[in-house]
C-alpha cells in the first residue's frame, strides 16, 4: 500500500509530508520538515490537534468513551485485577504472571519507607499548608536524598526510581495528611497491600489499631486504577517535556504534581466536592446551570466536560458505582452531597447546553464524594490522583527517555510583540 502523504500549500510553496497511521486511532502528519521547507510553523495552542508523542501506553477513543492500558480495557482491570497490577502492565507492557506479580509487589512494598531525615523536612511547612504544595516540595526533594537513582542513562537506576516513586508516593502522601492534622506519622506495613497501606498510614493512631476495612480498601484500590494513566494529559505531557531535559525522576514528578494540582485538571477533584457543597441542596441546581452557561460568569460544572471525551469517562461510570459500593458499605444512607450530583448529572444530561458541548461527567465528577466518604479531607483529593497517576508519569517518563529518536522538547511561537526598535535613555521617554 504506497504511503499516505499529505500536502500543504502555503502562498507559492508545496510540501507533501507524510501520514502515520498508528494500530488504531487517528492517522498523523508529520510535520517535522515543515519550518524547513516553507518558513512557517504550525499554530495549535491547546494542542487540540496535536501529536506530541508516538506511545504504546494508553489509548483513548473519545467519541466511543474507550480507555486502553496496554490493549486492556479500564473496566476489565478495575474490576478483575489491582493496583499494581496496572502498575506492572504500564511499565513493562504486559500482565505479570503470578510469580511476577508477587516479585513486583515484593519489590515495591520493600520501598515504601523513605528516608528517616524526610521526616524533619517535612517540619519545615506550616501545618496549615495545602497538601499539595507540601507533595511538590517533598517529592522534588527526594533527589536529594536518593543519589544513587537520579542517573537517567542507566536503565538499572531509571527502574529503581521507577520503583521508588510508585512506592513511596503513598507514604509521602500520608505523611502530608498526618503533618496537616497534627498526628504523628505512621511508618508503612510490609505485611499490607498497596491501598490498605496507605489506609492505614493515614488513618492509624499511635492509640489504637487501625482495622482496615477490605471493602474500603477494594475500593482505594481501583479509585487508584481509574487514575494511574491516561495518555497525554497536561500533567503527563509536563513530566514528559522536563524528562526531555534530561532532569532526574524525582524532579520530573515533582513538576507533574504541580501541574496536576490546576482546577482545570487533578485539582477538579477537590473544586468539585466544594461546587456541590456550595449547590448544597436540588431546589439550588438550575442557578448554578444557568451560571456555566453564561458567558460573563467564569463559573463551570467541576467534574464535567473533558478534553477527549466526547462521551462518557468510561472512569466516572466505574467511580460512580464504586460510589454507591463505599457509601453502602459505610451505612451512609442519604448523602445530600451525592443527591446533588446525581440530580446535577441527570438535568445537564438533559440541558441542550450540555448536549451540544459534549459534555459529560469526567473521572472527577464522584470521586470527591467517594473519597470525602472514607474518611479523606477535600484538600487530600488531589494528593490521591497525584499516588495513583505517579506510576503513568513515571511509565510515559521512562518510555520517553528509552525512544533512540527523543530530543529536548522546544516549541516555538507566534510572536505578535514589538518589532524591532532603537533604545531610548530616560530623559527620552
Ligand atoms: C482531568 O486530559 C486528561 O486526560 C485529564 C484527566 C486525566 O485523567 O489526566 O482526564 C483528568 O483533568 C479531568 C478534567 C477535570 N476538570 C474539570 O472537571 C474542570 C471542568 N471542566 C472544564 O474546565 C473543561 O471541560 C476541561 C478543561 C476539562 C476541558 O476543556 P476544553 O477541552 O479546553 O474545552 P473548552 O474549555 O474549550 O470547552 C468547550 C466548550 C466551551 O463553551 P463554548 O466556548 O464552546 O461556548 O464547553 C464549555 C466551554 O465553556 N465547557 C463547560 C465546561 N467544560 C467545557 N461549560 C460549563 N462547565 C464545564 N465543566
Amino acid at each position: 500500500m504506497s504511503a499516505k502523504t499529505g500536502t500543504i500549500r502555503i502562498g507559492e510553496k508545496t510540501v507533501d509530508m507524510p501520514v502515520r497511521s498508528g494500530t488504531i486511532g487517528p492517522d498523523v502528519v508529520d510535520i517535522g520538515k515543515l519550518y524547513g521547507a516553507t518558513g512557517a510553523f504550525t499554530y495549535d495552542p491547546g494542542f487540540l490537534s496535536t501529536a506530541a508523542c508516538e506511545s504504546k501506553i494508553t489509548y483513548i477513543d473519545g467519541d466511543e468513551g474507550v480507555l486502553l492500558h496496554r490493549g486492556y480495557a479500564i473496566e476489565e482491570l478495575a474490576s478483575q485485577g489491582d493496583f499494581l497490577e496496572t502498575c506492572y502492565l504500564l511499565l513493562y507492557g504486559e500482565l505479570p504472571t503470578a510469580a511476577q506479580k508477587s516479585d513486583f509487589d515484593y519489590r515495591v512494598t520493600r520501598h515504601t519507607m523513605v528516608h528517616d531525615q524526610m521526616s524533619r523536612f517535612f517540619q519545615g511547612f506550616r501545618r496549615d499548608a495545602h497538601p499539595m504544595a507540601v507533595m511538590v516540595g517533598a517529592v522534588g526533594a527526594l533527589a536529594a536524598f536518593y543519589h544513587d537513582s537520579t542517573d537517567i542513562t542507566d536503565p538499572t537506576q531509571r527502574m529503581i526510581a521507577s520503583m521508588r516513586m510508585i512506592a513511596k508516593m503513598p507514604t509521602l502522601a500520608a505523611m502530608a495528611y498526618k503533618y496537616n492534622v497534627g498526628q504523628p506519622f505512621v511508618y508503612p506495613k510490609n505485611d499490607l497491600d498497596y491501598a490498605s497501606n496507605f489506609l492505614r498510614m493515614c488513618f492509624a493512631v499511635p492509640c489504637e489499631d487501625y482495622k482496615i476495612n477490605p471493602v474500603i480498601a477494594r475500593a482505594l484500590d481501583r479509585i487508584f486504577i481509574l487514575h494511574a494513566d491516561h495518555e497525554q494529559n497536561a500533567s503527563t505531557s509536563t513530566v514528559r517535556l522536563a524528562g526531555s531535559t534530561g532532569a532526574n525522576p524525582f524532579a520530573c514528578i515533582a513538576a507533574g504534581i504541580a501541574a496536576l494540582w490546576g482546577p482545570a485538571h487533578g485539582g477538579a477533584n477537590e473544586i468539585c466536592l466544594q461546587m456541590l457543597a456550595e449547590i448544597g441542596t436540588v431546589d439550588r441546581i438550575p442557578q448554578f446551570i444557568a451560571r456555566a452557561k453564561d458567558k460573563n460568569d467564569p463559573f463551570k460544572l467541576m467534574g464535567f466536560g473533558h478534553r477527549v471525551y466526547k462521551n462518557f469517562d468510561p472512569r466516572a461510570k466505574i467511580m460512580h458505582k464504586t460510589c454507591h459500593e463505599v457509601l453502602k458499605e459505610l451505612g451512609i444512607k442519604d448523602d445530600p452531597l451525592l443527591d446533588v450530583a446525581m440530580e446535577l448529572e441527570k438535568i445537564a444530561l438533559n440541558d441542550e447546553y450540555f448536549i451540544e458541548r459534549k459534555l459529560y461527567p469526567n473521572v472527577d465528577f464522584y470521586s470527591g464524594i467517594t473519597l470525602k466518604a472514607i474518611g479523606f479531607p477535600t484538600s487530600m483529593f488531589t494528593v490521591l490522583f497525584a499516588v495513583a497517576r505517579t506510576v503513568g508519569w513515571i511509565a510515559q517518563w521512562k518510555e520517553m527517555i528509552e525512544d533512540p529518536n527523543q530530543k529536548i522538547g522546544r516549541p516555538r511561537q507566534l510572536y505578535t510583540g514589538q518589532p524591532a526598535r532603537k533604545y531610548v535613555e530616560t530623559a527620552k521617554r
